[in-house]
């Protein structure tokens, strides 16, 4: 039954799309959303006007892609959508999960032809951030340039339009047969039109609207005026993991760290915690199939929701997964190797020397609750950012 009225939509769809000036308005009132979707279209979820803190100042949306709920919802189901892969198997979803803050937990993950080259990035806060150039490298120029490249990609969901592959316009036919599409397009953008323009604009839109200030950092924030402050809902451990994180060390002339605090700050800047845009690399130069080098890391997501509240991590760290906790992540930073690294940043080889931070345990237990600290509740679990699919 159901593939029988399918049939009839494309029929009705094609016999549309012949005539000159499309009727899409009939298409729109023959389709119910409501037997592909679990989404209430009378009252859409809020995307556009959820609570951003006072102290939440970056922000890297374009002025001609403000959030609306209508091409956020558009959004969240092409990010759902395994029918964005060349063989329906992978969405966007697929390797960026909501119980992993919209990572994953694997070193690399599954595309339609083959592992990533680089771990799955956290999408979490992506839209809090004054750098607007996004992957590890940074070679997308935008959030929206960025949402058709994996797209585009042979590994990963397959529209390369080489290798035998098809290319986007493919894609674009498919989707226009898809009996939702015309329609949610044109709830979106007014026309039932798709382009990969419309599709960059509501994959970012979506992605941007993911947005987590329900942790206990941000409990402590909203009391005081700056990070410096001891937050009084802290512990005394956290309030000095944070002081560590925050201040900057104090080397001898051989790199050595002889007082103040570890200068993580200075890259993963509070409040946001988003990567300094002129961060170089920090030491982490392997590919993560081990057989490479890797200069050109110096990005990271942000280090919000790094860690669950229960300190479980949310998959492994850096872009080859090098790290599985967060120790290891500070026994990196705690010795600096240079080995033939000519894009170290600056900050982390003081005169030349890679820094050695020399911490005790008792500062890396306290940076470790810190972190813990960055950490969401909502963003796990609200519907609205999960698979809108039944
Ligand atoms: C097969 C796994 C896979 C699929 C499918 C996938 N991604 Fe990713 N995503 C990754 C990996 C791996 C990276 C990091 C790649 C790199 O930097 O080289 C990444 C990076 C990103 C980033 C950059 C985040 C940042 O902070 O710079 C965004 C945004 C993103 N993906 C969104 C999407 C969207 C939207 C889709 C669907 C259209 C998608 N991804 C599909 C694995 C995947
Ligand atoms: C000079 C800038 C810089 C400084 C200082 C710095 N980082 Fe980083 N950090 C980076 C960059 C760049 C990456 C991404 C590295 C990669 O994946 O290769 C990163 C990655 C990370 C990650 C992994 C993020 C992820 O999504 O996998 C964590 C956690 C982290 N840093 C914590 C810290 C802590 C804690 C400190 C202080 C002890 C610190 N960083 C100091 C630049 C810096």
């Amino acid at each position: 039954m159901k593939g029988l009225c399918i049939l009839l939509l494309i029929v009705l769809i094609t016999s549309c799309s012949n005539d000159n000036s499309p009727d899409y308005v009939n298409v729109t009132e023959d389709i119910d959303l409501s037997n592909f979707l679990n989404i209430n279209f009378q009252e859409l979820p809020n995307y556009s006007a959820q609570e951003i803190p006072a102290y939440i100042t970056k922000d890297n949306t374009p002025p001609n892609n403000q959030i609306t709920d209508e091409i956020a919802t558009l959004g969240r189901v092409l990010f759902y959508d395994s029918n964005l892969s060349a063989d329906n198997s992978v969405s966007c979803s697929s390797c960026h999960k909501q119980e992993f803050a919209f990572g994953d937990t694997f070193n690399v993950s599954s595309g339609i032809n083959g592992s990533t080259v680089r771990h799955s990035m956290r999408l979490i806060n992506a839209r809090f951030s004054i750098e607007d150039k996004f992957f590890w490298n940074e070679r997308a120029n935008s959030l929206e340039q960025q949402t058709t490249m994996p797209i585009q990609d042979h590994l990963e969901m397959g529209f390369s339009g080489e290798d035998g592959d098809q290319d986007i316009n493919n894609l674009i036919a498919k989707l226009s047969a898809i009996e939702y599409y015309p329609v949610l397009f044109e709830l979106a953008f007014g026309t039932s039109d798709i382009s990969e323009e419309r599709m960059q604009r509501a994959l970012a839109q979506f992605v941007r609207s993911i947005q987590s200030f329900d942790s206990k950092y941000d409990a402590g924030r909203a009391l005081v005026n700056n990070d410096g402050q001891p937050f009084p809902n802290f512990s005394q451990q956290e309030n000095m993991g944070k002081q560590l994180f925050f201040q900057p060390p104090v080397f001898d002339n051989t790199g050595n760290r002889i007082n103040g605090g570890l200068g993580c700050a200075a890259c993963h800047r509070g409040p946001e915690f988003d990567i300094d845009p002129n961060s170089l690399n920090n030491g982490t130069i392997g590919t993560a199939d081990g057989s490479g080098i890797d200069l050109g890391v110096t990005r990271a997501p942000s280090l919000r929701d790094v860690v669950k509240q229960n300190g479980e991590s949310n998959g492994p760290f850096m872009h080859i997964g090098a790290s599985n906790n967060l120790i290891t992540v500070l026994n990196h930073y705690n010795e600096m190797n240079l080995n033939g690294n000519n894009n170290l940043d600056p900050r982390l080889r003081p005169n030349g020397n890679p820094q050695q931070l020399n911490m005790t345990q008792d500062e890396k237990d306290a940076v470790i609750a810190f972190l813990r600290t960055l950490a969401g509740a909502n963003v796990y679990i609200d519907e609205k950012w999960s698979t809108p699919f039944q």
